[in-house]
């Protein structure tokens, strides 16, 4: 899969893709990142790569020309190249967008700065808008970075053996369980006795009622898309009953 990159600033993506999970999928050629200055596409003398707004008001808006020719350069290696504008005014991202968003062997994400991009830049170039959530970030380069990072880890191979995607809490709509390691005491505060018993199938139902215990007390609205078995239904009506007498 390979990302390209568009911004006015480059050199903030120099450790975010050099690290961990992320930096290995890159060294194993599974995922490839080209990041891609915009100015570097500006003919004007000094590489201008913004102008005041037409009408009038604060900022600077980026200009048509130097994006137009950026994505025009990408899209004649591939033309199959999906345009993505990173934007608060985009759909809000999910674990359902990733999904889709990983099945396609080529983005191209635009980061936008200052008062945003020339709209005819949203008319002629982009296929889609994302927002990371809603908040304003100063730049959509941290917004590129976490789309990265969301995609990559569902790809086959860029997760080890041990760990797939599809067990994720949000694949499943419920969050995890609690998770411990040694010391079995830490200050008096103990690792619940059944993690230490050696039995498997007591530990997965076990797991299974804390990550339902868990939704329904922290993020309830995600219950009614779980997939929950006849099982979980019990688990859950004994966890309402629990936590209305606590
Ligand atoms: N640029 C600024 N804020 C953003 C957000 N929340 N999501 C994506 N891009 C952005």
């Amino acid at each position: 899969m390979r990302f390209d990159i568009l911004t006015l600033f480059p050199n903030m993506f120099a450790s975010p893709f050099q690290e961990s999970i992320l930096g290995k999928a890159i060294t194993k050629g599974l995922i490839q990142v080209r990041v891609i200055n915009i100015r570097e596409f500006s003919l004007e003398p000094h590489r201008v790569v913004d102008d005041a707004p037409y009408g009038g008001g604060a900022g600077m808006v980026m200009k048509v020309e130097p994006i137009a020719r950026a994505i025009e350069w990408i899209k004649s290696e591939d033309p199959s190249a999906w345009t993505i504008y990173l934007t608060p005014q985009g759909k809000t991202l999910n674990q359902e967008i990733a999904q889709h968003l990983s099945t396609r062997p080529h983005l191209v994400l635009l980061c936008g700065r200052y008062e945003g991009v020339d709209e005819r830049v949203r008319e002629l170039f982009i296929d889609e808008e994302i927002s990371i959530g809603d908040y304003i970030l100063t730049g959509g380069e941290f917004a590129a970075m976490v789309l990265v990072d969301v995609i990559s880890r569902l790809l086959p191979g860029v997760l080890g053996s041990d760990r797939s995607a599809l067990e994720d809490s949000f694949s499943q709509s419920l969050l995890e369980y609690p998770q411990y390691t040694r010391p079995a005491n830490f200050r008096g505060h103990f690792v619940p006795e059944i993690l230490l018993s050696g039995n498997h199938s007591a530990i997965s139902r076990w797991r299974r009622r804390e990550a339902l215990k868990r939704t329904y007390l922290r993020r309830p609205d995600l219950l009614g898309k779980a997939n929950l078995s006849q099982e979980d239904l019990i688990l859950l009506e004994e966890i309402q009953k629990e936590v209305g007498k606590e």
